[in-house]
């Protein structure tokens, strides 16, 4: 079954498989967005179901709530669950230090609330998304919609003296209408093309009023398991930059993978 999986999901798969590991009964987790955390919550599905696994789960996105009640996972909401154990989520890339940029898939506000709510936050990704310097993918950034023109006029104006090579600033639309994220923002997509002190990107970016969050992600990653096509993981520490491999096997996910394709 594994075998109809395309090469990119089947890494995605890998990853997420190998990082539920960290998953022990009766922990408090933060479930992520996006088509990585996706495989993540439907293998959490698959233990809470068929192992018995008891969680307390929180989800970073309306979508993700959703699948998570569809495989069997129960979701309260973060000021229910308090702190929490881990979050598990996806990110657009990640730099040698784990620094990462989220917010591909415009959930980035709720994903940075609960992954800072959290002891621990694990990355699932492939390799594709592994950059030495951040900002090939461009940095979302969310606004209230309020005045969002000026905010982006000032948002223009800031990055004229930041150490970034590029500066376009484009409104996210989801067809003819702006996107909207879950709290009802919008996002603007910061092609930064290399970001040279993220650190202070970001502190400058969230200076500027109406500007809710941006998505990077300093010292908020403790791991990224990083999959292969091939069912090869590789787990990196933040901090003692410690290395593992690993390899995860398909033929258990065949009752997963026969469930998508029904
Ligand atoms: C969602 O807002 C994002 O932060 C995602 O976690 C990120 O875009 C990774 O998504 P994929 O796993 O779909 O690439």
């Amino acid at each position: 079954m594994a075998g109809q999986l395309s090469p990119i999901d089947k890494a995605k798969y890998a990853a997420a498989r190998r990082a539920i590991d960290f998953v022990e009964n009766g922990m408090r987790v933060g479930l992520g967005t996006g088509s990585t955390a996706a495989w993540m919550v439907r293998c959490l599905g698959t233990r809470v179901r068929e192992g018995g696994l008891k969680i307390t789960a929180v989800a970073t996105s309306t979508r993700t709530a959703e699948l998570a009640r569809q495989v069997g996972i129960d979701v309260v909401e973060l000021d229910e669950a308090g702190w929490l154990d881990l979050t598990i989520d996806g990110a657009d890339e990640f730099d040698p230090e784990l620094a990462l940029i989220k917010g591909g898939g415009g959930a980035l506000l709720q994903e940075k609330i609960v992954a800072t709510a959290s002891d621990r936050m694990i990355v699932i990704t492939d390799i594709a998304k592994e950059v030495s310097v951040l900002g090939r993918f461009p940095l979302p950034v969310e606004v209230i919609p309020f005045g969002w023109k000026a905010t982006r006029a000032l948002i223009e104006e800031t990055l004229a003296g930041l150490d970034v090579l590029g500066h376009e600033v484009t409104l996210r639309m989801d067809g003819d209408a702006p996107f909207r994220t879950d709290e009802g923002n919008l996002i603007l997509d910061l092609a930064l093309m290399r970001i040279g002190n993220p650190r202070q990107v970001s502190l400058v970016l969230n200076q500027i009023p109406g500007i809710v969050e941006n998505g990077l992600f300093i010292d908020i990653c403790d791991m990224v398991v990083i999959g292969n096509g091939d069912g090869r993981v590789e787990l990196r520490e933040a901090g003692t930059g410690k290395i593992t491999h690993d390899q995860v096997d398909f033929a258990e996910a065949d009752n997963l993978f026969r469930d998508l394709d029904a």
